[in-house]
């Protein structure tokens, strides 16, 4: 199928480009861009060069592969992703993980900017996904299955890995960072949601809600890839406090965190 032809042609294109093959890769999400920039022995690849992958003039400028070490190990640093509310189909939003699975990765590490909807959470805390709610509407799966990449129907009862869930805890605590844990929610966006979906989606067991990460992980566990997700609470969702939201915020909020996450990134990729 063409699809499948387009993704390993990227794959195959990465391949040739560097000498020690990634078996951790890194989805960065807003505000951690920048962490592509510390690998060590980089290379680094503009989205641009890479055959058929989504063009960056949708994602933004800074949209590159990076390829180098952290941690003592070679990992992938994403920095640019697409957004389903960009208008992308599911398969343009997950072609990356796509192509990074069929370069050889094992292990991928999803991080977001998301709202907190449980209100223990304070604004800047860091959240371990334990597990997601798909309420895009749509999943990256449907239409023809290719089954090079998976079965029909995958399993979805562990698609943020216990084993990787434990790494970020043992990561947070060798560094005493404090790392809460909970259910996100991936809704389409672009617009923020009303306090009433906010009071909604509390009820039905989330803890943060975001735009992102959700195709991305359904897409990795199609191809068996063990999936860890870490959520940024940029800022307290819709309703939870008397104000606004802003996307000014949620970027001062991702900056001011930025240190700290990049530390438990660092930790993360160590031991994982
Ligand atoms: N809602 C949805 N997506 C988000 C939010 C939010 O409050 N904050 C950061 N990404």
């Amino acid at each position: 199928m063409a699809y499948y032809d387009d993704v390993k042609d990227a794959a195959d294109y990465i391949r040739a480009r560097i000498s020690t093959v990634p078996d951790l890769a890194i989805v960065l999400g807003s505000g951690l861009g920048d962490f592509a920039g510390t690998l060590g022995d980089a290379v680094s690849l503009p989205y641009s060069d890479l055959p058929h992958w989504p063009a960056s003039n949708v994602i933004g400028h800074e949209g590159r592969l990076v390829i180098g070490t952290a941690g003592g190990r070679t990992i992938a640093a994403l920095a640019g992703r697409c957004h389903v509310y960009e208008g992308h189909d599911l398969k343009t939003v997950t072609f990356a993980v796509r192509a990074l699975g069929l370069l050889g990765v094992k292990v991928l590490v999803l991080t977001n900017a998301a709202g907190g909807i449980n209100t223990r959470f304070d604004q800047g805390a860091l959240m371990v996904i334990d597990d997601h709610i798909n309420l895009i509407g749509n999943n990256p799966l449907v239409g023809t299955n290719d089954e090079r990449f998976g079965v029909r129907f995958p399993d979805m009862s562990e698609v943020y890995s216990r084993r990787l869930r434990g790494v970020a805890d043992e990561a947070a605590a060798a560094l005493g960072v404090t790392v809460r844990h909970g259910v996100y929610a991936g809704l389409l966006g672009p617009s923020y949601e009303t306090p009433a979906e906010i009071r909604y989606l509390r009820v039905i067991g989330a803890d943060a809600v975001g735009m992102s990460t959700v195709p991305e992980a359904i897409a990795a566990r199609h191809m068996g890839i063990e999936v860890l997700g870490i959520s940024c609470i940029t800022n307290m969702a819709a309703g939870v406090l008397p104000q606004s939201l802003h996307h000014d915020e949620v970027m001062e909020t991702a900056r001011r965190v930025r240190g700290q996450f990049i530390a438990l990134l660092n930790a993360v990729i160590a031991r994982a």
